[in-house]
């Protein structure tokens, strides 16, 4: 059985939403978590997850959403999270990859959310795009908030480092493209820390890349993890989905 940690499921890339949530079954996939984080996507992942008892949602606003997002946004989100079907706030974070002209409304829309977290204990999803340093000292000053590094990429010192602030690191379809290095962390830190994510419809992986993504290829990444770390796949799944419950306090 698998959890997907973080996916985008939306009418605009999938046609069939009713099929991709069949599909999921069929491969053993058995829950997911939508990550809705502009205003639109998480009106929609919230329509999804209550149609489906296998859909979850984790909802905050992206860092590239930071010029977009007013005061009244945030009390809307603060709403949201009260809906038995939302398990964390994410993907929140910051992204310098397409220039720093927003880096303070980024930085303030990133600590709103982080002050929700922790005012909800609720745990938090991390995009953090060529922004390594300045997520880590954020997240220090919120020491009671935990979450996972969603599509983890940096290096075995920075894995240390957010494993070492309670942080899971989210793996997903890069660490089976040949071009990818993620191997090396993964081999240094094991599983005991990582949770898996499709990150669909972006990021298929291989022997699919090219194609678009879906939640129903996180087997792929899981034979993957367990073949750079010579375990057992069953072994690897049970554990990954263990520390999957503990992030998300999934019963
Ligand atoms: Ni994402």
């Amino acid at each position: 059985m698998y959890i997907d940690t973080h996916c985008h499921l939306s009418q605009e890339d999938y046609e069939d939403i009713d099929l991709v949530i069949k599909e999921n079954r069929k491969a053993c996939v058995d829950k997911i978590v939508i990550s809705g984080c502009t205003k639109e996507s998480i009106i929609e992942s919230l329509e999804i997850a209550e149609k489906y008892d296998d859909v979850y949602v984790t909802i905050g606003y992206h860092p590239s959403e930071a010029k977009l997002i007013y005061k009244n946004d945030i009390i809307e989100l603060e709403k949201n999270l009260s809906n038995s079907k939302v398990i964390g706030i994410g993907e929140i974070g910051l992204d310098y990859h397409y220039g720093k002209d927003d880096i303070e409304l980024q930085k303030q829309l990133f600590r709103e959310q982080l002050k929700l977290a922790e005012k909800y204990s609720l745990p938090v999803v991390i995009h953090s795009r060529d922004a390594t340093q300045d997520t880590i000292n954020i997240l220090k000053e919120y020491q009671n908030v935990k979450g996972d590094i969603h599509c983890f990429s940096g290096s075995v010192e920075v894995a240390k480092e957010y494993i070492s602030m309670g942080y899971y690191l989210g793996i997903g379809g890069v660490v089976t493209f040949k071009n990818s290095n993620l191997y090396k962390v993964i081999e240094k830190i094991g599983i005991d820390n990582i949770v898996f994510e499709t990150d669909s419809p972006y990021l298929t992986p291989e022997p699919f890349r090219g194609k678009i993504n879906s939640s129903k290829y996180l087997p792929y990444i899981s034979k993957r993890v367990s073949e750079i770390l010579n375990l057992d796949e069953k072994e690897v799944t049970d554990i990954v989905l263990k520390n999957t419950y503990k992030l998300f306090d999934l019963k």
